[in-house]
């Protein structure tokens, strides 16, 4: 069984970008808006500020109080949209629920959607044919890519139809030839279809959502979840230590994919600034 190791991978694309940013003195900006004081929402975008520090990109914050409204922030979105030193502009989900995630995701102008979450990017997902690779989902695949982990033929299952994760991860898998099951609260038999899956991608947010007798032994395990234990500590959706017993290869939480979702984040504000200053 091998543990596959989220922080070697991400390490290496950052390096990689960080190379790139510094030998052709590149500038790439991103802003990160936060809105509210959720513990975890601080930890990503100082992980995200961290890793654009690293890169040598520019970064700006804007942290806003909770009570902001759905106005004040689009106002500032409509800003950066026409900011030239800003290549990407990301805004912290989840939102207060006084204000519409959809309508913010759509103020971002598509060339500085970073994220891909607005609807043209995830259509374009969903046909093959992106400019901006959906985060978690593409740092899946990175990992995959990284241990040699064929994908073509493979029965994949993803658990967890969000539109964050679990849409788009069924789709860059099936874009890379695994016949795939996307899996969701509802589905029937949850345990024997997990069985027959080579691959299992777990993106639930729910700690025990994948045990030990719905993996078979070989398969390929990766966990997307980020959930808090009784004692606080960060735990995934998989049974890790009887799982792992099972598994071919693991991602382990923390440590497995949490980090390659801002790798990719680096890829994709590296890519909008070469856009948006016509580099090849
Ligand atoms: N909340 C949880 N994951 C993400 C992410 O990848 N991007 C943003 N903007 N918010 C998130």
């Amino acid at each position: 069984m091998t543990i596959i190791n989220g922080k070697e991978v991400s390490q290496k694309l950052k390096d990689d970008i960080a190379a790139e940013v510094k030998e052709n003195g590149y500038t790439p900006g991103l802003a990160v808006i936060i809105v509210g004081d959720d513990p975890a929402s601080r930890v990503y975008v100082n992980n995200k500020k961290k890793a654009c520090a690293y890169c040598g990109f520019h970064s700006e914050e804007y942290a806003l109080a909770e009570n902001t409204t759905q106005s004040e922030l689009i106002a500032l979105i409509e800003r950066l949209n026409q900011d030239e030193n800003i290549d990407g502009i990301l805004c912290q989900l989840p939102l207060p629920r006084h204000i519409d995630e959809k309508a913010v995701i759509e103020a971002i102008a598509p060339a500085k959607d970073v994220d891909a979450f607005c609807e043209a990017d995830v259509g374009k997902v969903m046909i093959g044919n992106y400019t901006f690779s959906p985060c978690t989902p593409a740092g899946v695949m990175e990992l995959l890519k990284y241990y040699h982990i064929d994908v073509s033929g493979k029965n994949a299952v993803v658990i967890g139809r969000s539109n964050i994760v679990g849409k788009p991860m069924a789709m860059l898998l099936l874009h890379a030839d695994a016949t795939v099951t996307l899996c969701h609260s509802k589905t029937a038999d949850l345990k024997d279809i997990c069985r027959r899956a080579d691959i299992i991608v777990s993106a639930v947010g729910r700690i025990g959502a994948v045990s030990a007798d719905m993996v078979r032994d070989g398969a390929v395990v990766i966990d997307v979840g980020i959930n808090r234990n009784s004692e606080g500590k960060l735990q995934g959706d998989v049974d890790y230590e009887a799982v792992k017993e099972k598994a071919s290869y693991i991602t382990p939480v923390p440590g497995g994919v949490g980090p390659m979702t801002i790798a990719v984040l680096m890829q994709n504000t590296l890519k909008a600034y070469k856009n948006n200053k016509k580099i090849d």
